[in-house]
Formats: structure tokens, sequence, C-alpha cells
């Protein structure tokens, strides 16, 4: 079963074991990044469908407020079934 992930009109697929940072690289999307292990804070995005998991990381990143805002941190993020992201930092 394919887990997607929905940007804007697109979905992309993800596979078994990689980062919403990852699928979206192998899809072309470069996600503006700093330090890839959940603590800058910089790939921010909008979860605004679905659901992710850490997998035991903490998202340090992110502070109460955006976390309750429902920001996520995709360079440690693994999808727990098709998600739909918003204010995704592309580099262009
Ligand atoms: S790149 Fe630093 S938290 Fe994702």
């Amino acid at each position: 079963m394919s887990i997607y992930i929905q940007v804007e009109a697109q979905r992309y697929a993800t596979q078994t074991g990689e980062t919403l940072y990852e699928a979206l690289a192998r899809h072309g999307l470069a996600v503006r990044k700093a330090c890839v292990n959940g603590a800058c804070g910089v790939c921010r995005c909008r979860l605004v469908a679905g659901a992710v998991d850490y997998r035991g990381r903490q998202p340090y990143g992110l502070d109460e407020t955006a976390r309750s805002e429902g920001y996520i941190l995709p360079c440690i993020a693994y999808a727990e079934g098709d998600v739909t992201l918003n204010e995704l930092r592309i580099v262009r």
C-alpha cells in the first residue's frame, strides 16, 4: 500500500523507511534544511491532514506554540498514512 504526501495539487508517493524530507527530495522537491536532525526548525511545514511519527526522536526545533499550530519537521517525520502538507519551504 502506498502512502502519499499531498502538496498543493500534487501527490508524491513515499517508500518504506523514508522521511517526508527524503521522499520529497526523491521527487525533486528540495525542502529548505540545515541540521536534518530535528534541532533547528528550518525545514518546518504545517501538517493539515494525516499524522506523522518521529520514531523516538524529538522535534526540538519546534516550540509548543508551533506544535499546537500543526507544524512538523519533515526531516525526521514519517508519514503514518496519507498526509497533506502546506507552508513547505521549497528551495527553487
Ligand atoms: S532541518 Fe533542522 S529541523 Fe529539519
